[in-house]
């Protein structure tokens, strides 16, 4: 059957091929996956259909028939039966070749499986969480990590990765923040695009490329109070304008998977959602990929109390154009007595399935089921040292620096260092949460890190205090050490004979990710007791951060000389780390998320709209902020020095006005005017005066990383025409209005003198 079907293709590929000339080949080989769908698809029963929209997470207990328990036992029957399409969390090449195997040799239509697995931000080289990433602003080094972790993902068996995760978010209680870029849809969207190209090449036929998956759509980082799974409100103006644009630009970039949220949309689960799914991803914007429920989401429609049961859950998601069910078993236990009871509903279930076909084509899978199942290629892949060279590189332009007053950094010439607290000799927390295989413990630390790097300096550490206690994983409730203090005094004594303290502080890799949302974003534990501590006998405090969100730092801030964000940095945090102490390397990154001062101020971001009552007059309260606190954040979004500085001029604008045909050129100059070379992250923030529904006062536009000798100079140029001033009106167009607008060119969201144009009709 497949030979003949094969001839078939074969001969109408010729067919086509000759009939094109040399513009439309593309078209023409695209049309021949369609064609080879179509023809594929005729041969298929309804229960081999529906099979292909059912996904399974499966072990290695998969792999022979040897299940110990009555469910994997189904499971395995059902997957040499047909009726999976695909799995995910079965990894290696040995694993996926004999699955596949199984799958191949023992159903009818022989169709292959695809391996799917949350690739995050790193396979077994694990780079920067994607948060800490993305304060890099550097698209060229997003791409390349990306791409890493698809060559690692790529020769261990694996084609489908349940990433980038574009959903921007500005409640930094939110566990899941980490696996974001942020709070900013310019950026997240271009950071999307650069994830995508990544992970799936300019084409999937490429050798080592995934398929990437845009995932939730849609609302997930809006979840109420920030905590996880919780329901979402928001108005169509903030999703269609803040929300959505990275969805876009993942449909643009040819993503091949979307995944659906847990969430409700006001009052619509984003899996049954027709208004997301159909009318704006399937029919605006044209995605032809394939939807993929997120895990049991599906079955969550019974909880979100939409669906009376599985079957109507099934029923509601199907029709909103949900391909795949993810382990909720709604499409294979019910799709086929709903299309027997109704047949119009085998319309969706064709469509999804050739969704589904078109993917494993693209993949290749058809023609080699074990295109990436080569055991030696495995070896000398995954973990090779030139990943972990980009896993440096990728770290060093993650780090933020927050504060360095008096000094204190780069360590220079500082005979004695302390290195104190529950992180610094610590080799897991650094590799984050969603790590893919990256093993337990084997990030450097930065105590090693420093040992390598500042060689010429005595380094002592003591831990302080534990951080947490027990069980530290992906699965369990994380314990935080509240009552043991025994590690303080040592630390004391330490900082006290000591020139300067590095103390390393912050959450633990699973404090941060799913289910791991929470309601106070201080340090955890004992930490800031033992940094008080620590600061009564020695004020010559380095603080490195490594956490998976934007946290409050208030005492911190105001105390603490020298404050460095380093999120959690991936495989060679400590080394990097130590680089940026050091002053080997001058740190360039940028926050993405804003830091609150308090949790209250919570959600806070600087693309914040004016509202009615942006001030007030002289000491009256009728205004909108907290009595007790300003408005403004602790670090904006665009935020972080630089161990030099930098200068900008006034900004030169080509015209002070354009019409809908034109555009204009916004410049400034830019030098290095301190002791070091360094690079800047010049960003471009515009303001619409008036507009017929409300806008954020700034939004950022545009944004170009520079590198600059120390004196050297360089003019950086936006171009500005009326597409960049698009936005959602109220009816949903993407438009642009004419009228007065300005924009500044600056270092940071919160600082920047602003420049008037006008758009005219
Ligand atoms: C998460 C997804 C993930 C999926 C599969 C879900 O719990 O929300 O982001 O891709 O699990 O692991």
């Amino acid at each position: 059957m497949i030979n003949k079907y094969f001839s078939i293709c074969s001969w109408s590929f010729l067919f086509l091929f000759l009939s094109c000339n040399s513009q439309n080949i593309e078209t023409a080989i695209l049309s021949v996956i369609d064609m080879k769908v179509v023809s594929f698809f005729s041969l298929m029963t309804l229960q081999e259909k529906i099979g292909q929209l059912n996904q399974y997470s499966v072990g290695e207990e998969m792999t022979g028939p040897n299940q110990d328990n009555e469910d994997s036992k189904k499971r395995y029957q059902q997957l040499i039966n047909g009726d999976v399409g695909s799995v995910l969390n079965l990894l290696g090449a040995e694993n996926t070749r004999l699955l596949q195997e199984q799958v191949i040799n023992n159903t009818r239509l022989k169709i292959p499986l695809i391996f799917a697995y949350d690739v995050i931000h790193g396979y077994k080289t694990i780079f920067p969480i994607p948060l800490g990433e993305s304060c890099s602003w550097d698209l060229d080094i997003i791409e390349k990590t990306a791409k890493i972790a698809a060559k690692e993902a790529a020769a261990s068996g694996v084609q489908w990765t349940f990433a980038p995760m574009v959903d921007i978010s500005r409640d930094a209680r939110w566990g899941r923040v980490m696996e974001g870029a942020g709070e900013d849809p310019f950026l997240g969207s271009k950071i999307a695009d650069a994830r995508i190209k990544g992970f799936q090449g300019n084409s999937l036929d490429e050798p080592f490329t995934i398929a990437a998956c845009a995932k939730h759509f849609a609302g997930y980082g809006f979840v109420e109070s920030g905590k996880d799974y919780n329901i979402v409100n928001v108005g169509k103006n903030t999703l269609m304008n803040v929300i959505l644009p990275p969805f876009k630009q993942a449909a643009n970039s040819n993503v091949a998977t979307f995944m659906n949220a847990f969430n409700d949309i006001d009052g619509t689960p984003a899996s049954a959602n027709n208004f997301i799914l159909r009318d704006l991803l399937k029919r605006d914007w044209n995605f032809d990929g394939v939807v993929v429920s997120d895990w049991n989401s599906i079955g969550e429609m019974v909880n979100h109390r939409t669906a009376k049961n599985l079957r109507s859950a099934a029923e509601q998601a199907l029709i909103a154009g949900c391909d795949i069910d993810m382990e909720a078993t709604a499409y294979v236990d019910h799709l086929d007595s709903l299309v027997k009871d109704n047949p119009d509903l085998l319309i969706h279930v064709d469509e999804a399935v050739k969704r589904v076909l078109k993917l494993k084509f693209e993949l290749g899978l058809f023609e080699d089921p074990f295109r990436y199942c080569n055991i030696e290629l495995e070896k000398e892949t995954v973990g090779a040292k030139e990943h972990f060279e980009l896993a440096e590189k990728a770290a060093l332009n993650s780090i933020v620096l927050l504060k360095n007053s008096k000094n204190v950094l780069p360590l220079i010439e500082k005979k004695k260092i302390a290195v104190i607290g529950p992180l610094a000799n610590d080799g897991d927390t650094p590799l984050g949460n969603w790590r893919g295989k990256g093993e337990q413990n084997s990030a450097t630390s930065l105590v090693e890190g420093m040992k390598m790097v500042l060689k010429n300096n005595s380094i002592n550490y003591t831990k302080g205090c534990e951080l947490s206690i027990g069980n530290n994983n992906f699965f369990q409730e994380l314990k935080i050490n509240k009552t043991d203090r025994n590690g303080f005094k040592e630390a004391i004594e330490l900082a006290k004979s000591s020139d300067v303290v590095v103390m390393a502080l912050g959450e633990p890799a699973y404090m941060s990710g799913e289910g791991r949302s929470r309601a106070d974003i201080g340090l955890p534990g004992l930490q800031l007791e033992l940094l008080k501590e620590v600061y009564a006998v020695n004020k010559n405090i380095v603080l490195v951060l490594m956490n998976g969100r934007p946290m409050t730092l208030t005492w911190e801030n105001e105390h603490i000389p020298a404050i460095i964000e380093t999120w959690h940095l991936g495989s060679r945090a400590g080394i990097a780390i130590a680089k940026v102490l050091a002053g080997v390397h001058n740190p360039s990154g940028k926050l993405t998320m804003s830091f609150p001062k308090h949790v209250g101020q919570l959600p806070i971001y600087y693309n914040h709209k004016n509202t009615g009552r942006p001030t007030s007059g002289p000491n009256q309260v009728f205004y909108s902020h907290h009595t007790d606190i300003d408005n403004n954040p602790l670090y904006p979004f665009g935020y972080g020095l630089s161990y030099t500085s930098f200068d900008y001029s006034d900004i030169t604008l080509s015209n002070d006005s354009l019409d809908f045909n034109s555009s204009i050129e916004a410049s400034v100059d830019v030098t290095n005017t301190g002791g070091v070379d360094g690079a800047e992250i010049v960003q471009m923030y515009i303001t619409d005066h008036f507009a017929s529904v409300t806008l954020p006062n700034i939004e950022l536009k545009g944004f170009k990383k520079i590198y600059l000798r120390k004196g050297e100079t360089q003019t950086v140029s936006f171009v500005v025409d009326s597409d960049l001033l698009r936005f959602y009106n109220d009816s949903n167009n993407f438009i642009s209005e004419a009228g007065s607008f300005s924009l500044k060119i600056s270092t940071s969201s919160s600082t920047g003198d602003m420049k008037s144009f006008e758009l005219y009709q």
